[in-house]
């Protein structure tokens, strides 16, 4: 029995999680959801952003499924996700980018994976005023950071055989920041002889992904950079409403998608749940249940091609929960066969 950290956000967090947690249910992989809440609703309830629980919890466990938490823009709070990543040091913050048939996009059979550092750059919050009209903020980038994610980008890449790693900068006028990155990562890439490297400044690589997309296989880049590149590459596939990923530690890891709490349509049922059911997938195999794994990536896709049941952003009129209800049952009519 694993025990796993659920915490389900704001917005539409709750109910893409309780859909995540069903479609894992439904694989049989035994599973205790231990479900701890933090973010705006709590707040509200008990004056905690995150109370004590949340962080006992992943403590516990090491292992956590977590929808989306809401920030507020230019005042109030500092991220709760960012928080998280950092005290744990969950440094690499890695997410798929895989095209679903069925879904219409210009491009077809996209496969590419950005590797985005987690832990440091612009997201230490670090800033301040230096005279009304006037303010900065702190660009933080260290060779040890940019190592370990760097090789994590390449391990990655050798494990499975992928052909070519691309680190994303802008090295051409942060020198001594970006250039650090850049040059750890041509340090690193020596190590890789039989892996392709090559890097791009981050404005030509926004403007070659909309273009050229599948010259990439694996990206590996800076915190700021990364977040805004995950949010193009889920353009380029179908949306923010079905790309997955993973924080990832040495010894913890919280899987989130990339969309965020989806103010626009939380509540109304609306929300696509497969992001983080691919998630759910990714923690699956971290968990080293690849069957099962297999079978939620298997089901995604029926469900998706079959086009019969499908959320709005999809182009479908389905509810999150009907749209869960028809994935389980292609879920189940796996069961027997090989997944
Ligand atoms: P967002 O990702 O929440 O939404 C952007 C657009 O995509 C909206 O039109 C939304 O309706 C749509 N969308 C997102 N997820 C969807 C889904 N599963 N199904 C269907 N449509 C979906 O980005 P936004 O509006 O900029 O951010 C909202 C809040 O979320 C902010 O407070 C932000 O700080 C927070 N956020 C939290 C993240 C996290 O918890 N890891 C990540 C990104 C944003
Ligand atoms: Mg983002």
């Amino acid at each position: 029995m694993y025990k796993i950290t659920l915490i389900p956000g704001d917005g539409i967090g709750p109910e893409v999680a309780q859909a995540a947690s069903r479609v894992i249910d439904a694989t049989g992989v035994p599973v205790e959801w231990e479900m701890v809440n933090a973010g705006e609703a709590v707040w509200e309830q008990t004056g905690s952003l995150v109370p004590d629980a949340v962080f006992q919890s992943l403590e516990r466990n090491r292992v956590a499924l977590k929808g989306p938490i809401t920030t507020p823009v230019g005042k109030g709070f500092r991220s709760i996700n960012v928080m998280l990543r950092n005290k744990y040091d969950l440094y690499t913050n890695l997410r798929p980018v895989i095209s679903i048939p069925g879904i219409i996009t210009p491009f077809k059979g996209l496969d590419l994976v950005i590797f985005r550092e987690n832990t440091e750059d612009l997201y230490c919050g670090i800033e301040k005023v230096i005279e009304p009209g006037k303010a900065e903020a702190l660009k933080i980038i260290t060779e040890h950071a940019s190592e370990r994610i760097v090789r994590r980008a390449f391990d990655y890449a050798a494990r499975q055989g992928r052909k070519k790693v691309t680190a994303v900068h802008k090295a051409n006028i942060l020198k001594l920041t970006d250039g650090l990155f850049l040059d750890t990562a041509r340090r690193v890439s020596q190590a890789y002889p039989g892996i392709e490297f090559e890097d791009v400044i981050v404005d030509n690589m926004c403007m070659q992904l909309v273009t050229k997309p599948d010259r990439y296989d694996v990206i590996v880049t800076m915190n700021l950079y990364g977040d805004i590149l995950s949010d193009l590459c889920a353009g380029l596939v179908g949306g923010l409403g079905i790309v997955p990923g993973a924080n990832i530690g040495d010894s913890m890891a919280i899987f989130e998608a990339v969309h965020g709490s989806a103010p626009d349509i939380a509540g109304k049922g609306m929300a696509n749940p497969t992001a983080l059911i691919l998630s759910g997938a990714m923690m699956l195999d971290y968990l080293g249940e690849h069957t099962a794994a297999c079978k939620i990536r298997k089901a995604v896709m029926m469900t998706i091609e079959s086009g019969t049941v499908l959320t709005g952003d999809l182009g479908g009129h389905a509810t999150t929960a009907a749209f869960t209800a028809e994935m389980i049952r292609n879920l189940l009519s796996l069961s027997g066969e090989e997944a």
